[in-house]
């Protein structure tokens, strides 16, 4: 697979030195795949983005776009020059201005390229609406639709989910998937949110205090979790002894286990209980479809095969 995008050591430091949000990060997306950056406010994913987009100049590193270098010791290649787009969180369209001007604004695109890029992000109809006319789903239709019309090759996008009820992020975050696959485009999606990023993504890279701790697919980052941060950021996990963990999920409770608790607390989450057991001394936390179950009951355990070790 080609890589459209090379990060190698790159860094960056804020207020002389004393914040590092950026500590020699070496990165590379695949063309057609959405990357997804997950990390706490704070991590460094803003200004690991702008940093790629050119708005935010690095302290030392290289970055390469489709085989250019448009960072490094001796280059900084101009924002507008880099062939990259970004969609804003609140997709800052213009308000006094049309669909067709928000998505020509700043671009020489021709009228026949504003009609594939209408065909394409399903706005036919709408190209002299408003903004304050349209859906939340057709605004950030039109978002993209203006960051992709001059057919950048990565589309960054900077939490563009976030601040929006569940219901309709859920509706969002769809359209933004199938539109993205639909368009093969690469797509840097940056996000605080573990199930917008277990959505979106095909890789994942977890970042911590301006550190990638981790890169896989969804499935490898939370079954092999780097380190108990990884582990604990993806899920929620139980010690078993000095150095192994496991998830909920991984016990089982079933009559002919060796080990056994007691039910100290029930909560029902809608799709599955998590039970509190005290066994062994240790509080274990289990998850449970079983609606039968009472506080105070005896059980017996058995762990499933997956035991993270850090
Ligand atoms: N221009 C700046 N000057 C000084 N410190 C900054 C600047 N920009 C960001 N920072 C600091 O760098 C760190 C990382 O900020 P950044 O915006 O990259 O985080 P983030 O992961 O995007 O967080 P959030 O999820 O809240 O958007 C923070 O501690 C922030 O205060
Ligand atoms: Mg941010």
């Amino acid at each position: 697979m080609k890589k459209i995008v090379e990060i190698r050591n790159l860094r960056k430091t804020f207020c002389k030195g004393d914040i590092c949000v950026a500590n020699s990060l070496n990165l590379h997306l695949f063309e057609g795949e959405i990357f997804t950056v997950l990390g706490t406010s704070g991590s460094g994913k803003t200004t690991f983005l702008r940093m790629i987009a050119g708005l935010e100049k690095p302290d030392s590193g290289e970055i390469s776009i489709d085989n250019r270098i448009v960072f490094s010791k001796n280059i900084d290649i101009e924002p507008n020059q880099r062939e990259v787009a970004i969609v804003f969180q609140n997709y800052a369209l213009l308000p006094h201005i049309n669909v067709a001007s928000n998505i020509l604004f700043g671009s020489n695109a021709t009228k026949k390229e504003l009609e594939d890029i209408l065909e394409k992000t399903k706005l036919k109809g709408h190209e002299d609406k408003y903004p304050h006319e349209l859906s939340g789903g057709q605004q950030q239709r039109v978002a993209l639709a203006r960051a992709i019309i001059n057919r950048p090759k990565i589309l960054l996008l900077d939490e563009p989910l976030s601040n929006i009820d569940t219901e309709l992020r859920n509706i969002l975050r769809a359209e933004l998937k199938e539109m993205i696959k639909s368009l093969n485009i690469t797509a840097l999606f940056i996000t605080h949110d573990k199930e917008d990023a277990f959505f979106l993504s095909d890789r994942i890279a977890i970042m911590h205090g301006g550190d990638i701790l981790q890169v896989g697919t969804s499935k490898e980052i939370y079954n092999n979790p780097a380190d108990l941060y990884c582990a604990k950021f993806l899920g929620k996990v139980t010690k078993i002894d000095e150095k192994s963990y496991i998830r909920p999920e991984n016990i089982n409770i079933c009559e002919n286990a060796e080990r056994e608790g007691v039910i100290k607390d029930i909560i029902f989450y809608g799709s599955f209980y998590e039970i509190t057991v005290l066994s062994n001394n240790q509080n274990l936390l289990v998850h449970s479809f079983d609606d039968n179950l009472k506080i105070g009951q005896k059980i017996k355990l058995s762990f499933g095969n997956k035991i993270l070790k850090f």
